[in-house]
C-alpha cells in the first residue's frame, strides 16, 4: 500500500496527513492529498503493476555534440554555451520589467529569421500588444507565430499540430493548467505547467523557453520552484534606473555555467554589447578617494568594474554597512580582517560600498579591491587612475592570487591601463606589459599603496 502525501497548494510544503492550516504558510483550506501523475487506482504501488524494462547503455556511447543554431544576438548564444540545443528547456528568469519579454521577442525573431520555426505565446500581453512592441523594435517582418493564451491544455494541443523547433512561453506564472486546482501563479500551477512543458519539450523535439518573474513578496510562485526541471537556467538582471542588464547563467547543462552576456537598454530595444568593461568604466570620471577598478573574470571573459566606497562619521550607535552589487557577509569580513591585521578600524564609522553600472560581483578576488576602495575612501586618498587590482584575502590577512591572472591583466592592458595591484603567486605570462605590485599580504600591500597603515 503507497503510502498517501499531501502537500499545500499555495507554498508547495510536504505533509503526510491531512489538517485544515499548513504549518509552512499559515493558510487555510490549502492542504490537498497529492494525485499519483500516472492513471490508475490511487491505492495501487508502482511495483504492483509490471512496466516495462527500460535499455541500459555504458558511459562510453559515442554521440556527436548536439547541433547548436545560434541566433545571431551574440551575448545570447554565448550564454546559451555557444547557441540553442534542440529539444532543451530554459527558464530565463527575472524582475518584472527588466526586459525580459523584451529579449525573448527580439531572440525569437533572430531564431525564426535563422531557420527554426517559432511560436511565442504571451500570457500577459494581448496579440495587438506584442505586435506593436515589434513593430518598436523593428521585428516585425521576421516569421514569428504568435498566440495570447493561457490555457496550458490548448498551448499543448496547438505545438503538437504546429511541430515547432522552438517555442517561448512568456510568462510560466500566467499559465493555467486545468487539471491542477489552484490558481494561476500558484506552486502548484507553476510546477505542473513547467512539467507538462518541459516534458513536451523532451518528447517532442521542441526547445521551450519559459519566462519567469522573480517576485519578492511571494504572491506568485518564483523560477526557483521549476530550476530543477530545466536545462538551462538564465537569470536577466540589472537595476532598473541603469540601461545595462546583464543575462547569467547560473545552471546550463549544455555550456558553462556562470558565463554572462551583457546589453544595454536603448529605445529600440535590447543592444549587445560586445566590450563590457569599456561601457562599465566609461562613467568613470577623475579619479576620486573610493574609486578602484577591479578586474574581474565572469565566466569565460574578462570585465573590468569600478567599486564604489565611502566612509563617513556614523551619526548612529550601530554604524550603517551597506553594499549593493556584493555581499555583504563578505563586506564584515574585510572590515574585520583590517582591523585584526592591520590594526585599521572602521568603529563609529558608516559603510557604503557599490559596484559601479548595477553589475553584482560574487568572486572572492574582489576582496583586495574592496579593501582599496575602503582604505582610499576612509583615508581621503585616491589611487592613481591607470590602476586594477584583484587578489582574495584570507582570514589570517594573507594574499591568494586569483584564477587567471593573466587574462585579467591582458583586459587591463587592452583598456589603457598601466599597473596592477595582484597578490605574489599565479601566473602571469607577459604581464600584459603592466607595471606590477605583488604584496604578499594585506600590511604589506596597506604599506606599499597607501603609506604607513
Ligand atoms: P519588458 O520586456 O516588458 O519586461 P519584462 O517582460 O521583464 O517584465 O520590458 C519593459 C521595460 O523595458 C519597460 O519599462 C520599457 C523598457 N523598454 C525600453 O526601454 N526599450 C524598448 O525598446 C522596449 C521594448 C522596452
Ligand atoms: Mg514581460
Amino acid at each position: 500500500m503507497a503510502k498517501k502525501s499531501f502537500s499545500c497548494s499555495a507554498c508547495g510544503a510536504s505533509f503526510t496527513k491531512w489538517s485544515g492550516r499548513c504549518e509552512g504558510c499559515g493558510d487555510w483550506n490549502t492542504i490537498s492529498q497529492d494525485k499519483p501523475l500516472s492513471a490508475g487506482p490511487a491505492s495501487k504501488s508502482i511495483g504492483s503493476k509490471r512496466g516495462n524494462t527500460i535499455e541500459l547503455t555504458n558511459l562510453s556511447t559515442e554521440e556527436a555534440p548536439p547541433p547548436r543554431t545560434t541566433c545571431g544576438l551574440g551575448e545570447l548564444d554565448r550564454v546559451l554555451g555557444g547557441g540553442l540545443v534542440p529539444a532543451s528547456a530554459i527558464l530565463v528568469g527575472g524582475d518584472p520589467g527588466i526586459g525580459k519579454s523584451t529579449l525573448l521577442l527580439q531572440a525569437a525573431a533572430q531564431f525564426a529569421n535563422a531557420g527554426l520555426k517559432t511560436i511565442y505565446v504571451s500570457g500577459e500581453e494581448a496579440s495587438a500588444q506584442v505586435r506593436m512592441r515589434a513593430k518598436r523594435l523593428g521585428l516585425s517582418d521576421a516569421p514569428v507565430q504568435l498566440a495570447a493564451e493561457t490555457n496550458l491544455r490548448d498551448i499543448l494541443t496547438t505545438l503538437e499540430a504546429e511541430k515547432p523547433q522552438l517555442a517561448i512561453i512568456d510568462s510560466i506564472q500566467t499559465m493555467w493548467a486545468d487539471n491542477v486546482e489552484s490558481a494561476p501563479g500558484s506552486v502548484s500551477q507553476v510546477r505542473s505547467a513547467a512539467h507538462e512543458l518541459t516534458t513536451f519539450a523532451k518528447r517532442h523535439g521542441v526547445s521551450v523557453i519559459l519566462v519567469g518573474h522573480v517576485t519578492k513578496d511571494g504572491q506568485i510562485a518564483g523560477p526557483r520552484v521549476v530550476e530543477h526541471m530545466v536545462d538551462t537556467v538564465l537569470y536577466f538582471e540589472g537595476e532598473r534606473g541603469h540601461q545595462f542588464r546583464i543575462l547569467r547563467a547560473v545552471k546550463n547543462r549544455f555550456g558553462p555555467a556562470d558565463e554572462i552576456g551583457v546589453f544595454e537598454m536603448t529605445g529600440a530595444g535590447l543592444a549587445e554589447v560586445t566590450n563590457p568593461s569599456a561601457l562599465f568604466l566609461s562613467e568613470r570620471g577623475e579619479p576620486s578617494p573610493g574609486s578602484v577598478v577591479f578586474a574581474g573574470i565572469e565566466g569565460t571573459r574578462p570585465v573590468l568594474v569600478e567599486m564604489q566606497a565611502l566612509v563617513a562619521p556614523s551619526p548612529h550607535s550601530q554604524p550603517r554597512r551597506t553594499v549593493v552589487g556584493w555581499d555583504g557577509g563578505r563586506l564584515a569580513m574585510i572590515l574585520a580582517v583590517l582591523e585584526a591585521r592591520c590594526g585599521i578600524p572602521f568603529t563609529g564609522l558608516d559603510v557604503y560600498l557599490n559596484v559601479a553600472g548595477g553589475m553584482k560581483i560574487s568572486e572572492p578576488a574582489a576582496d583586495l579591491a574592496v579593501a582599496a576602495a575602503l582604505l582610499s575612501a576612509r583615508e581621503d586618498a585616491a589611487l592613481p587612475a591607470d590602476t586594477v587590482v584583484f587578489g582574495e584575502i584570507s582570514l589570517s590577512g594573507a594574499l591568494r592570487p586569483a584564477p587567471q591572472t593573466e587574462n585579467r591583466l591582458k583586459e587591463a592592458q587592452k583598456l589603457g591601463f598601466t599597473a596592477a595591484i595582484a597578490p605574489a603567486g599565479g601566473k602571469t605570462g607577459s604581464g600584459g606589459g603592466l607595471k606590477l605590485s605583488r604584496p604578499s599580504d594585506l600590511t604589506g600591500f596597506v604599506g606599499e599603496t597607501f603609506g604607513a597603515g
